[in-house]
């Protein structure tokens, strides 16, 4: 599957939203006020991943555009990184997207003076979980009730650092 990485556009925000509700149980997924300040708030960044298997033709013969597979929020807030949320759509994955939004989103933290990222994660969420360990992330604390009252997350974390140059 081929895909780029771009910085977000407004003219994305619903296929964002309606990818996040998607990805979650209507008690995690965001609310379209709760998404939009996330990605407007101050020190925070959206990326999306766009492309897909080969060129789709519009009936004219110019290209149709390429579909979003996935984005990331993450936010840079006192020298802390903190990813948001990452989701990729169903169809996509295990096709190294996640793993292409992540490491830009670190590289765009990084850029901003991060040292450390951490995120939250339900404690169910197997497969999130296996991916964030797969990427260097470790547990570092649960917090009983994270999700409205009712949910624990895991506190997961990594350092970030600079590639070393060969
Ligand atoms: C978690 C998520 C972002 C991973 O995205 P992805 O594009 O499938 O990830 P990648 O293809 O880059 O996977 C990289 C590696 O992570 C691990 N991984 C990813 N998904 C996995 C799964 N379902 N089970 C086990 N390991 C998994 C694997 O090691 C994988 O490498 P491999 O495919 O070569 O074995 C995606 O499953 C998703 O959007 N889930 C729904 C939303 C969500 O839960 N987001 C996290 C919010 S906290």
């Amino acid at each position: 599957m081929s895909f780029r990485i771009r910085q977000f556009r407004k003219a994305d925000f619903e296929t964002l939203w309606q990818i996040d509700q998607a990805c979650f149980d209507p008690q995690l997924a965001y609310s379209k006020p709760e998404m939009a300040f996330y990605i407007r708030r101050p020190g925070s960044f959206t990326l999306v991943a766009e492309g897909g298997e080969g060129k789709d033709r519009g009936n004219g013969g110019a290209p149709a555009a390429d579909p979003i597979l996935g984005f990331i929020v993450a936010e840079c807030r006192r020298g802390n990184g903190h990813i948001i949320t990452i989701d990729v759509i169903t169809e996509a994955r295990r096709s190294g997207v996640g793993s292409a939004l992540l490491q830009a989103a670190e590289q765009q933290l990084l850029r901003a003076g991060a040292v450390a990222v951490a995120l939250e994660t339900p404690v169910n969420n197997e497969p999130a979980i296996r991916f964030y360990k797969q990427k260097g992330y470790f547990v570092e604390k649960t917090v009983p009730g994270y999700y409205s009252n009712q949910l624990d997350a895991l506190v997961m974390t990594k350092e970030l650092a600079w590639p070393v140059a060969r």
